[in-house]
């Protein structure tokens, strides 16, 4: 749970990652599968499905408001669609505990509907922001109240007729663009959005997979409301965000060799592998192929000497929940890597351009963290005691720094890895991490 603070990881230095691994379901599609199967008519079955705290906060919500959801049960979950006017309004608060997706796409898609909600979420979500989401939701005719911080509780008015809107984003964000295309669902007309970088797309693919129509020119996306969603299946690939604590891991630590089973090749995805490669990493890509709307590969990663580079603007939303682990790369390699351009690191699950400076330099590493970005000098990395700040991919990304370190590190507050990456310990344990829990 979030605010627990006493899950500690204890990692040894050294060692080498060796073997095949399927690390857990992608977060991202998770949330849609059980949201769009939600508003689908017919059956949706899911297999791969994340059993990470927040897509399961996901499923918790849906099922408070009427959907019939069997599982998870070792990744496959049934959700009987009630359509999109099919909800019910649910008895209490819909708590969404650290997940902003939840959040972010939900308030989009309850703008709509003709009860009223309130999305909760833990102390980390409720300091982050909404009203890049709820100002361009209210100019659809949506009715949100946000503290005066324009921060979580939100309270969402049922019964209100929206009407589509063409939103440029200010800023390059998946969970805006979906929320506003699920309030577009609902709305008269048609919504378009516009995004100043490619994002994740997974939500329009879902759209498609489940014959509701978009139309897609360059940086724009556009759907017209009043449609039909279908019930189809969906087969989850392993999330290359979690996949990218073990490309890492195994590029830094000498000998080893891993194989990623079935990973999410999704090119608004793949900024990790772009960005490693430049860095010199050895990572080859087997076996690919298309599972339902979605690419996937395996990858196959070898030990390489990394080099410090000027990380390409361009690439930060396609990388955008890697970087606490891309830092821990810039650490190991040979001169400096420079990131830019990344000011919305500071307003994820913690401020991860400080959280992660202080990190490092508690290690010993030459870490100096800029208004939007990070100047990493590559070198030695000492043991130490790090706080993750309740942030998962903090804690994992640490973790895989002793695989370099010179002795122990110990990592704090570590609980939230059970959002998305629940086994986390175990399966780094199994490849060849000196990893425990205290
Ligand atoms: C997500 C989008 C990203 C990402 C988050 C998941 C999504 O956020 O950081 O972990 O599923 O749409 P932004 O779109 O706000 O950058």
């Amino acid at each position: 749970m979030s605010g627990s603070i006493d899950l500690r990881f204890n990692v040894q230095p050294g060692g080498a990652l060796t073997g095949r691994l399927r690390v857990p379901g992608d977060k991202s599609i998770s949330h849609r599968s059980i949201m769009l199967g939600s508003l689908a008519q017919g059956v949706t079955e899911v297999s791969g499905f994340l059993e990470g705290e927040d897509s399961l906060a996901t499923l918790s919500a849906f099922r408070a408001m009427g959907v019939q959801i069997e599982g998870p049960d070792a990744g496959k979950v049934k959700i009987q669609g009630v359509g999109l006017h099919g909800l019910q309004a649910p008895a209490d608060n819909l708590y969404l505990g650290n997940s902003g997706t939840s959040m972010r796409l939900m308030s989009g898609l309850l703008s709509g509907q003709s009860f009223n909600t309130t999305l909760t979420g833990d102390v980390s979500l409720s300091g982050r922001p909404m009203n890049r989401v709820v100002e361009p939701l209210m100019s659809m005719g949506a009715a949100i109240e946000a503290t005066t911080g324009g921060t979580a509780p939100l309270q969402v008015q049922g019964g209100r007729q929206l009407s589509g809107i063409d939103y440029v984003m200010p800023v390059a964000s998946a969970q805006v663009k979906s929320s506003l295309l699920l309030a577009g669902l609902y709305a008269s007309g048609t919504t378009c959005v516009s995004e100043p970088a490619p994002t994740r797309d997974h939500t329009e693919r879902m759209l498609s997979g489940m014959g509701y129509s978009l139309q897609r020119q360059a940086d724009r996306v556009c759907l017209q409301g009043g449609g039909t969603l279908r019930g189809i299946a969906i087969d989850i690939p392993a999330d290359i965000s979690s996949a990218a604590f073990f490309l890492v891991g195994a590029s830094i630590a000498p000998g080893s060799e891993l194989v990623l089973e079935h990973v999410g090749m999704n090119p608004t995805r793949t900024g990790i592998i772009n960005i490693l490669q430049r860095m010199g990493a050895d990572i080859t890509l087997l076996n690919e192929r298309d599972v339902g709307s979605e690419p996937v590969a395996d990858l196959l990663v070898r030990s390489a000497q990394l080099r410090g580079i000027d990380i390409p603007p361009e690439l930060v939303p396609l990388a955008i929940d890697e970087f606490p682990v891309v830092f821990v790369a810039a650490a190991c390699a040979q001169g400096r890597t420079v990131l830019t351009g990344a000011a919305e690191l500071r307003v994820k699950e913690s401020d991860r351009i400080q959280v992660m400076a202080d990190g490092l330099q508690a290690l010993g590493v030459d870490a100096q963290p800029t208004a939007e970005g990070m100047v990493i000098e590559g070198g030695k990395i000492g043991g130490g005691c790090v706080d993750s700040h309740g942030d998962h991919r903090i804690a994992m990304a640490f973790s895989m720094a002793a695989l370099r370190a010179n002795a122990d590190i110990e990592i704090t507050d570590c609980a939230n890895v059970n959002t998305s990456f629940p086994g986390f310990v175990d399966q780094a344990h199994r490849m060849g991490l000196a990893i425990r829990t205290g």
